[in-house]
């Protein structure tokens, strides 16, 4: 990070206040908006998300004693402190110290060192709207304890997987590999296409004409951890049944051919995720080729096959998915994004069309009686990061 930001500087602060004494490493990871492939990364799939400028920063010192002491500033909570040696004990579905438990548990498990550490955590992620600020804490706090214990670069694509073992572990989701992979490898001015069965990440320019808005639906998400679940369990049903190891095996013709004996529900589980996963590669490739109509036409295309054969969207998205489009029109679109039930809609456009998109939204919101809610406005930004703490030294 090359500019004074208001997040790491705070952080920094807080760090001195409570250790008395300047942090030695300092790590930054962010949030992410997924652009399209919904549900397709834990079915070895492909998705094109994209790294946001809000995350997870965390200032970090060493202590002697092996055992880590920390401050979420952000809570308000007392600091938490553990030994990291023997078993790091899982708290109560719902602390925020799992993430951090999980992490320094599985930083050895994947081959990365940690170290008895005092540490501070402080995030600008808008909380509960699906912008993955569980991952970006994760990857931040991986990222600031392999340096710390003296792994020079630690990979960023390992980092991702230790905060996805946190949250099989330790938070208790069974979440796929895109949100950690999103903010470990994010690049700037580009969206990443995952392909989630070799890690491979490829950057694909976002198109310099374009806009990416997101806007809270203002639906609080509910049940997500459950209904998640299940529908991961739909997806490895089907893939039993037509003997792939996932998913991304079934083509098109055989998802059709060898149906007889699928339910009628699990099937269609299955067509969104091999529908999804065509769509996503087709996406990136309008988007490389900076064609907004057919980035448009494929995202529309998301939300319909989320809503109707996945069953992850709600009424009140569908209805804000629907007015974005039509003040959209042709060169652009917008979907659900995230896990689904809630949250938030990602849409992308032409900068011409912003001012008709607000009137569109100042009107959606009236009709619904309820306030405006909040709206983002972003670019896609680097991921995880180390902060370079003699940068002011070493300008002129
Ligand atoms: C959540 C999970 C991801 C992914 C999305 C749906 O964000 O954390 O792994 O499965 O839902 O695409």
């Amino acid at each position: 990070m090359t500019r004074p930001d208001p997040l790491v500087e705070r952080t920094i602060a807080a760090f001195r206040h409570a250790f008395g004494e300047e942090p030695s490493v300092v790590a930054f990871a962010p949030g992410r908006v997924n652009l399209i492939g919904e549900h397709t990364d834990y079915n070895d799939g492909f998705a094109l998300p994209c790294a946001l400028d809000c995350g997870t920063v965390v200032a970090l010192g060493p202590r002697a004693d092996r055992r880590i002491v920390a401050h979420a500033i952000d809570l308000g909570a007392a600091p938490g402190e553990f030994a990291i040696d023997g078993t790091i004990a899982v708290l109560p579905t719902g602390h925020w110290q799992n993430h951090l438990r999980g992490v320094v548990a599985g930083l050895p498990c994947f081959g990365l060192p940690v170290t008895g550490a005092n540490l501070v955590v402080s995030g600008d992620i808008p909380q509960g709207a699906g912008l993955s600020s569980s991952a970006s804490l994760g990857v931040a706090l991986g990222l600031g304890l392999a340096r710390l214990a003296g792994e020079a670069r630690p990979d960023h694509r390992t980092l991702a997987r230790v905060a996805q073992w946190s949250e099989h572990h330790y938070v208790g989701c069974a979440c796929g590999l895109m949100d950690q992979l999103a903010s470990a490898c994010g690049e700037q001015d580009h969206a990443l296409l995952l392909d989630c069965s070799t890690l491979e990440t490829r950057p694909i320019p976002f198109p310099p004409q374009a806009t990416i808005l997101i806007v809270d639906s203002g639906v609080q998400r509910g049940l997500v951890d459950s209904a998640y679940n299940e529908r991961r369990a739909q997806c490895a049903s089907a893939a039993a049944h037509y003997r792939v190891t996932a998913l991304r095996d079934l083509d098109p013709a055989r998802l059709v051919a060898d149906r007889a004996g699928l339910d009628e529900t699990t099937y269609r589980r299955a067509r969104h995720v091999v529908s999804e996963n065509a769509r996503t590669l087709a996406a990136a490739a309008a988007m490389a080729g900076g064609n907004l109509v057919e980035l448009g036409t494929a995202m529309r295309a998301s939300h319909a096959s989320l809503r109707d054969d996945f069953e992850v969207s709600v009424a009140p998205v569908d209805a804000l998915v629907e007015c974005l489009n039509q003040a959209i029109g042709p060169a652009g679109g917008a979907r659900m994004t995230g896990g689904g039930f809630g949250g938030c809609v990602v849409a992308v456009f032409a900068p011409d069309r912003r001012g008709a998109i607000d009137d569109a939204l100042a009107a959606f919101w009236q009709r619904q009686g309820t306030p405006p809610q909040r709206t983002i406005s972003a670019r896609p930004s680097g991921g995880a990061q180390l902060i370079n703490l003699n940068l002011e030294q070493e300008q002129p």
